[in-house]
């Protein structure tokens, strides 16, 4: 399976398309998901990003929850994370929602790369599907960069990001 990390390039336009519904049909629906996020933010709270998130393990889990939403909700399943969205589009949202954080390349790569350990244990669900979620992320994850390594930052607008359908 090729996850592959393709490198944000700062002002850069993104393109992404969201997950398959068959990706998130294939991991077992909202209960699928709720145990692959969980076990990604597990790995997260013992990650080189760890420090981004709260260290109170009763808050962590908090975030553990409302995190899962927003993905059971972009996948296809049903809309559990909107009323967190404010009335704006979800992906917008969620860019501005880590304009409060430093996030830079590395941060990203660590993040992904978490994610690409808990995408390696599933079991019985096609590669294709997988790296359908994982394009997504790869990409979208580009727009929550906002720190670069000359120590400038640069804060992703929407209307850089290409949804295609
Ligand atoms: C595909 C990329 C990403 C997606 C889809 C995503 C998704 C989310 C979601 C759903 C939330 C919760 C929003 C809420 O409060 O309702 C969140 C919060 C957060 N994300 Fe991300 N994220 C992504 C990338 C990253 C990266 C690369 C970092 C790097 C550190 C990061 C750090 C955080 C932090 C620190 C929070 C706040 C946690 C808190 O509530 O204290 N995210 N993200």
């Amino acid at each position: 399976m090729s996850l592959e990390i393709t490198p944000v390039v700062k002002g850069e336009a993104v393109v992404f398309k969201n997950p398959a519904k068959e990706f998130y049909e294939a991991v077992g629906g909202e209960e699928g998901m709720k145990k692959l996020m969980y076990s990604f933010y597990d790995k997260i709270y013992e990650s080189d990003i760890a420090h981004f998130f709260p260290q109170d393990e009763e808050e962590f889990e908090k975030v553990k929850v409302k995190n899962s939403k927003f993905f059971i909700q972009i996948c296809g399943g049903p809309k559990v994370y909107e009323d967190e969205a404010k009335g704006m589009e979800l992906n917008e949202y969620m860019i501005r929602l880590h304009d409060d954080f430093s996030i830079n390349e590395k941060a990203r790569i660590e993040w992904l790369g978490t994610m690409r350990e808990a995408l390696n244990e599933l079991e019985g669900v096609d590669e294709e599907l997988i790296e359908s979620f994982w394009n997504y992320l790869d990409n979208f994850s580009k727009l929550t960069v906002n720190t670069f390594s000359d120590g400038s930052t640069y804060y992703a607008a929407y209307t850089q990001a290409k949804e295609v359908k």
